[in-house]
């Protein structure tokens, strides 16, 4: 079996720098797979369509084409809150799974989501959840939204953090949660470097790349 990294977690606990950079230095293509729910719940929005109504949410998520991920759109708070919805609806995510197994199994891949070591790929070789305190997440969002130059609140950004979890994690299909064998890495402390020195040394650990 090719080399599968599944890298899972809430919301801007670290995932996305992390699995980019396992990616890049082990040689593996990489998949944001939170883009496809931005990208289905865009879909939605731009046809009027309620992402929360799961017919049609789901007849969004079978269009959906590889050139939809490449949109400049599918980041800010409409699109979190679209891509919540629609990532509670089964279909949706049903939908979503040939996508990113067939994207996966050509050539292995590192995988950044929610459901990655659970529910899409439970045979991956290295399985991380990566996680940090909703107040270190909160902050690290907003210093984000504040460079690229949003003023925004911080006590509305850890709201709607809290929210989105919640509904990430309560959700019947798929909800958020760390897989039995995953290593639980809690980045509450670690900035970038030290998060992806643990990191790198468990997965070269077990799968045996260098
Ligand atoms: O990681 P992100 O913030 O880009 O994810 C956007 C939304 O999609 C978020 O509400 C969680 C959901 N999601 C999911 O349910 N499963 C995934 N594999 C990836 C994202």
């Amino acid at each position: 079996m090719k080399t599968i990294i599944a890298i899972d977690g809430p919301a801007a606990a670290g995932k996305g720098t992390l699995a980019r950079r396992i990616a890049g230095v082990l040689g593996l293509p990489y998949l944001d797979t939170g883009l496809l729910y931005r990208a289905v719940g865009r879909r939605v929005l731009d046809a009027g369509g309620d992402p929360a109504n799961a017919e049609t949410a789901e007849a969004a998520a079978r269009a959906l084409r590889p050139q939809d991920l490449d949109r400049g759109d599918l980041r800010g708070p409409q699109a979190d809150a679209a891509a919540s919805a629609v990532a509670a609806v089964a279909g949706v995510r049903d939908a979503l799974l040939a996508f990113q197994r067939d994207f996966a199994t050509r050539n292995g891949a590192v995988l950044d989501g929610r459901d990655i070591g659970t529910v899409i790929f439970p045979e991956a070789q290295a399985k991380l959840f990566v996680t940090a305190r909703l107040a270190e997440r909160t902050h690290r969002r907003w210093l984000e939204l504040q460079a690229k130059g949003e003023d925004v609140d911080i006590a509305a950004v850890e709201d709607d953090m809290r929210r989105r979890d919640e509904k990430d994690s309560a959700r019947d299909a798929a909800p958020l949660r760390a897989a039995e064998d995953a290593f639980i890495l809690d980045t509450s402390t670690l900035d970038a470097d030290a998060t992806f020195r643990v990191a790198i040394g468990f997965v070269r650990a077990r799968t045996g790349l260098s």
